[in-house]
This record gives structure tokens, C-alpha cells and sequence, in this order.
């Protein structure tokens, strides 16, 4: 993996995560209006919300220096979906806390990208921003991301489950998993 610090270009076998340009935001968007994409999120995004979160993204690099990170594929460059490390603004019994997510769009499902990106960010978030613990939460019927938090060696304590306070009582995604990635688990899973 080849970390370019002044450009937050991360690259792996197959990938590229880097910051957000404006040429990524009709893809993105396209990616956002996707029901089968939004599955486990309350709805699906305008393009206006899907600039937004573009706009927010790059935000959250220049306060935190990581971010959720547009990812590219090594061959042809086209944007197949995100993967990053971001702050979570609401409040669970978990934070502050880091979490690491991803959402990638459908053609590029079933491949291994999304693991693929997520581990390198994951290596980012410990070695580079020095973070402690890194979580990762989802709807707990989301199998596909469970799978990933799970093929990157997360654990999960079920006593951890929580309701997402952003979405309603009532609400069938509202019931979260959180699995977790203590710095010291990841050492001892890639040995420096
Ligand atoms: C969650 C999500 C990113 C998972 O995508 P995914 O393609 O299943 O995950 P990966 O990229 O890690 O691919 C793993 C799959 O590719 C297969 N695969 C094929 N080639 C592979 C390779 N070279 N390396 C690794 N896995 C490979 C694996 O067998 C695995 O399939 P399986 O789960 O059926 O066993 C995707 O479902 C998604 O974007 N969902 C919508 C957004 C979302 O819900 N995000 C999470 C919110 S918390």
C-alpha cells in the first residue's frame, strides 16, 4: 500500500482512495438515487444531498484529515464508491469514537474492492491518525456490510447493539450492530 500524504492518495492492488473532485459528483449522485444502494440507509439522496455529502466529505478532511474517500479503480479511473474513516456526530454509548464505512455501487459488488479499500483505510486510521479503536455499525439486517466488517477482522459484542438515535422509534433499519477493531487487535493482525 502507497500512502501520498500531501495528495490523501492511498493506493492498494486494484485501488485508489483519494479526496473528492467535482467530476465524481454525477456518479456519486447516480450511486445515491439507487434504492438497492440505500437498502439500509433511511432513503435514497437527491443530487443536491449527494453534492452535499460530497461538500461534507471534504469538510471533514480539513478538520480531521481523514474522511470517507472517493474510490477509484487503478484501471481507467472510473469512481466505483467510497471507503473511509469519518467522526459520527450523534451520540451512542461508542462515542467519540472513529468508524470506518464504505458503499460501493452494484456492478462492483461481489468483487472484494470494498474490503480491499476498507483494510487500507483501516491501516491508515492506526498507523497514520493513531487512533485507538475504530468501529463500524449498520442496520442488522445489512449481511453484505457485516460480512466486510467481519472479513476485516471486527468484532462484535452484542451487548453493544444500540438504536441509531437519527432514526425513529418504530423504524425497521433502527436496531444497529457495532463491531469493533481495538488497535491492538489490529497489530497483532498485521504484524509492523
Ligand atoms: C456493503 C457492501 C460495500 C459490500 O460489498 P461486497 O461486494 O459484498 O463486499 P466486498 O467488496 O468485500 O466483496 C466481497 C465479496 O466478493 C467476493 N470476491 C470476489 N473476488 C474477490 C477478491 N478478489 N477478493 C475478495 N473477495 C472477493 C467474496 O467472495 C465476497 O462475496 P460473499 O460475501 O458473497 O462471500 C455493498 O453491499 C454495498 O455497497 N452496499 C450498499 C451500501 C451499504 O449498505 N453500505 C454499508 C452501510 S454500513
Amino acid at each position: 500500500m502507497t500512502v501520498h500524504p500531501a495528495t490523501q492518495k492511498i493506493e492498494t492492488p486494484r485501488l485508489v482512495l483519494r479526496e473528492w473532485e467535482e467530476t465524481d459528483k454525477e456518479p456519486f449522485a447516480r450511486m445515491n438515487a439507487d434504492p438497492q444502494v440505500m437498502r439500509y440507509f433511511n432513503s435514497v439522496l437527491s443530487r443536491a444531498e449527494s453534492d452535499q455529502f460530497i461538500d461534507r466529505m471534504q469538510e471533514h478532511f480539513r478538520i480531521h484529515g481523514f474522511s470517507f474517500w472517493a474510490v477509484t479503480l487503478k484501471e481507467g479511473g472510473a469512481l466505483i464508491g467510497l471507503a473511509g474513516l469519518a467522526r459520527p456526530r450523534f451520540e451512542a454509548h461508542f462515542t467519540p469514537c472513529v468508524e470506518i464505512g464504505w458503499r460501493f455501487a452494484p456492478d462492483h459488488w461481489g468483487k472484494g474492492y470494498a474490503t480491499e479499500a476498507a483494510r487500507a483505510a483501516m491501516a491508515e486510521g492506526f498507523s497514520r491518525f493513531r487512533c485507538t479503536e475504530i468501529v463500524s455499525f449498520t442496520a442488522q439486517d445489512n449481511a453484505p456490510s457485516r460480512r466486510v466488517m467481519e472479513r476485516l477482522g471486527m468484532q462484535r459484542d452484542a451487548s453493544d447493539d444500540f438504536d441509531h438515535p437519527g432514526l425513529p422509534e418504530g423504524h425497521a433499519l433502527r436496531r444497529h450492530v457495532l463491531y469493533r477493531m481495538p488497535q491492538d487487535s489490529w497489530a497483532r493482525l498485521i504484524p509492523v
